[in-house]
């Protein structure tokens, strides 16, 4: 399998799951707490004491996942916090040599193999132990702090088999001897040999872009942006609402995502040809909350009615007008070959209108239940589709899909 295959496969499974798990998911209050509440090293340290989930079971994890579509799983292995989830010679601040005496990333690995799910594993290359960004300077640890992340990451490449993806983050969380920028980071991190050794190590692998080279693909954050034409890409998301420092367990979220916002957000990324990893935050035990499990099933049930909108789907050529728009007023449409999909999250009620529809078109159903609706060109070279149920047949997002002829 060539380098170009493994991307074209992840691009193929589209959906995917991030997990934010680890020592913070004891505490509740996200990823950040150590940071935020400038917990004392020690004192933080002391979690891992008692860090030993009764309910860790990423079988469990990968079925949620499968169920709504999902096609991959990427999992915090560890994040800013410096707590690895695996054996490490490079660190003793890991749960093999803590009270948990587990390496989860070896059993989430074999649990996604198991549930023929790809496997990627996030690593965060800042390590606060070292120094929070902008509060230390000290070039010793800068230096021990890369090096860290050179042998963890070698660790990480070489004993859990075929990897298929690396999701860096915390690149830029290094003590502020250097000025941000992308150059810097690559330079500070010796990205190039990193990711040299990387590819030696699993030829087959995607990387992200976050350790200062641009790797494989890119990795928008909670919002849906196009990071650069003909590149792959990613957008991962939170289902709280909360800023982006609430990737880890939160007991509830009153500023949650609705299950239409995250459809919403979906099918947009979708249409615009990117992959969407959604976040979940298991607790301390290692137990999904309600309100994601909730979110996860609602969207399971949406994808098996509408995936064939979502899977291989990019931008769309045949709707869009002079100023870039598609679809109509009731939402945006993507295409795949000769079909248009057209995700409606405003229902226009029995008839509906697609104005810049080009081509011939030879066949309008909705998606979730078949029906077959009646078309016309109006004068002015409007799609004038009728039959349409008073009501949509999704209440967040029904898909039309329109087929032209070649
Ligand atoms: C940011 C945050 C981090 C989160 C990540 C997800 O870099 O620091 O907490 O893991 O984004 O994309």
């Amino acid at each position: 399998m060539t380098e170009r295959d493994c991307l074209t496969q992840f691009k193929e499974a589209r959906l995917g799951m991030f997990i934010h798990w680890g020592l913070y998911s004891r505490l509740g209050r996200g990823e950040w707490v150590m940071c935020r509440d400038r917990i004392p090293h020690e004192e933080y340290a002391r979690l891992a004491d008692e860090f030993s989930p009764r309910f860790f079971d990423p079988d469990r994890w990968c079925g949620v996942a499968k169920n709504a579509g999902m096609g991959y799983m990427v999992m915090t292995t560890r994040h800013h916090d410096g707590f690895a989830l695996f054996d490490s010679a490079a660190s003793d601040f890991t749960s093999a040599k803590t009270a948990a005496n587990r390496d989860f990333v070896l059993e989430y690995v074999e649990a996604c193999r198991r549930n023929n799910m790809k496997v990627g594993l996030y690593y965060s290359l800042g390590d606060w132990r070292f120094g929070i960004p902008k509060e230390s300077d000290s070039p010793e640890k800068a230096k021990a702090m890369v090096e860290q992340a050179h042998a963890q990451v070698r660790e990480l490449m070489t004993n859990y088999g075929k990897i298929d993806i690396l999701w860096y983050d915390g690149g830029w969380a290094y003590p502020s001897i250097i000025d941000h920028g992308p150059d810097d980071v690559k330079n500070f991190w010796r990205a190039e040999e990193l990711n040299g050794m990387v590819r030696e190590l699993q030829p087959n692998i995607v990387i992200n872009d976050r350790s200062g080279t641009p790797e494989d693909f890119g990795t928008p954050e909670n919002e849906i942006s196009v990071p650069a034409v003909g590149r792959a890409w990613e957008v991962c998301m939170t289902m709280g609402g909360g800023a982006n420092s609430f990737w880890g367990w939160l007991p509830r979220d009153p500023l949650a995502k609705t299950t239409g916002q995250l459809i919403g957000a979906l099918t947009k990324a979708a249409s615009l040809g990117g992959n969407f990893l959604l976040n979940v935050s298991p607790d301390g035990d290692g137990m999904i909350p309600e309100w994601q499990l909730e979110r996860l099933e609602r969207i399971g049930e949406w994808m098996r009615a509408n995936g064939e909108s979502i899977y291989g789907v990019g931008p769309s050529e045949m709707t869009r007008d002079v100023n870039g728009q598609t679809g109509s007023s009731s939402g945006i449409c993507g295409d795949k070959g000769d079909t248009i999909y057209h995700y409606m999250y405003l229902w226009p009620g029995k008839k509906a209108i697609v104005p810049f529809v080009k081509g011939d078109v030879v066949d309008v159903t909705l998606l979730a239940t078949g029906k077959q609706l009646e078309f016309e060109r109006d004068s002015a070279g409007r799609l004038l589709i009728s039959g349409l149920p008073l009501n949509p047949p999704d209440p967040n997002c029904s898909v039309m899909k329109i087929v032209i002829s070649d």
